[in-house]
């Protein structure tokens, strides 16, 4: 009576070792299974299930054109990782995620206290993209605990129809879940996402060729270049054809006085729609500090080569200033068809000539 497993397993085995491993042993629809599914080439993900509390989804390593299709919900309980750890991660050659009908949920109404990557509860980050090449397409992302997107060391990454809506009980306490952080990566795409948040919809922390194109952000900060520290370069982003929506900001550039070693060159936006700005229809900033801006902008990072065409719509407050550009070392500005209406009137010093709008 013993012998019988035992021969399954074996032929399971040798099943495995042909490297046409069982289909079942590529679909995990539970938490317990994910970690068999690595080696596959095509694994499937199928909700709906509860991954733990305190544990992870490491899909990171993997096989080089593995394929990911992730269906139904994928619940992450609540746990007290903190903001070092990624309850999900992903990396590997020429991957692609199809997540056209799967949801992350991260309850991230149980962890939103106000106080974000700042204190308070332990919060973990969301989706750490790790050196990944390939695309991901259609996932929708609920409740991030804090930051969601991580991408990092990317080259050549395409998220298209990205879905992230932190919203839902406690919205208000929802500090820091940034939608898309990116760091030194090249090549990285972001179309048709819709961000709906309580910090940066994008923030470009380093990087080159980075292009975000036809999203749509409500509820944050804007779509941003930095926060620029010492040493950090973003050199070449496209940012064309989106709408920011009752958030902070829309268009958001900031560096921090001291970062040496640090620049930011040829950055554009183009066809953006605002509506409902609280803060800057356009901010421009070497004055920034993750506590505030200081008013005493600094040169170590300078901001040059920034394009900006048509970036048009409405401010929430008479007080705020559509336009706020506060440089130390800025150049090369050029500003076409700007039109913010309902804001105060534009602020900009440091750059020379003025910009258009300014
Ligand atoms: C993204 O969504 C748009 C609009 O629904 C659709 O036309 C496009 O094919 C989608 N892209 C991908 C890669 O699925
Ligand atoms: C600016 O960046 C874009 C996007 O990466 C790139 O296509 C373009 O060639 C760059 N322009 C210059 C002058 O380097
Ligand atoms: C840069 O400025 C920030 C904000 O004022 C400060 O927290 C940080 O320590 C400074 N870094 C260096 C290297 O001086």
């Amino acid at each position: 009576m013993k012998f019988l497993p035992i021969i399954t397993a074996f032929a399971a085995t040798t099943v495995m070792a042909t490297s046409t491993k069982g289909r079942s042993g590529c679909v995990a629809t539970s938490y317990d299974q994910i970690a068999g599914t690595k080696g596959c080439s095509a694994i499937t993900i199928q909700g709906p299930f509860t991954v733990p509390a305190n544990n992870i989804i490491d899909l990171s390593g993997l096989k080089a054109g593995t394929t990911i299709k992730i269906t139904g919900t994928i619940t992450f309980a609540k746990g007290n990782l903190d903001e070092n750890n990624y309850l999900v991660t992903i990396g590997g050659t020429n991957i692609k995620v199809d997540g056209t009908r799967g949801t992350f949920n991260g309850n991230g109404p149980l962890y939103w206290d106000g106080k974000g990557g700042n204190g308070g509860v332990n919060k973990p980050k969301f989706v750490r993209l790790s050196k990944m090449s390939g695309s991901i397409t259609g996932l929708t992302i609920i409740g991030s605990p804090v930051h969601t997107f991580a991408v990092n060391g990317c080259q050549g990454l395409a998220l298209t129809n990205i879905t992230i809506d932190n919203r839902g009980p406690k919205y208000a306490l929802a500090h820091n879940t940034d939608g898309f952080d990116v760091s030194s990566c090249s090549d990285v795409t972001i179309t048709g996402a819709k961000v709906y948040n309580n910090d940066d919809c994008l923030a470009v922390n380093s990087g080159t060729n980075i292009a975000f194109n036809g999203n749509y952000c409500e509820g944050g900060h804007g779509i941003s270049i930095g926060s620029i520290k010492a040493g950090a370069v973003v050199d070449g982003v496209v940012i064309k054809g989106n709408t920011v929506v009752n958030s902070a900001n829309a268009v958001r550039i900031k560096a921090y006085a001291n970062a040496t070693g640090g620049r930011v060159n040829n950055v554009t936006y183009t066809d953006t729609t605002l509506s409902g700005i609280t803060d800057y229809g356009i901010v421009i900033q070497q004055d920034y500090t993750n506590a505030g801006a200081t008013g005493k902008p600094g040169g170590a990072a300078p901001i040059t080569n920034i394009n900006l065409y048509n970036i048009h719509g409405t401010m929430a407050k008479k007080s705020r200033q559509s336009v706020y550009i506060l440089c130390a070392k800025c150049s090369n500005f050029n500003f076409q068809k700007i039109a913010i209406a309902g804001g105060a009137a534009p602020q900009c010093s440091g750059i020379s000539p003025k910009p258009m709008g300014c």
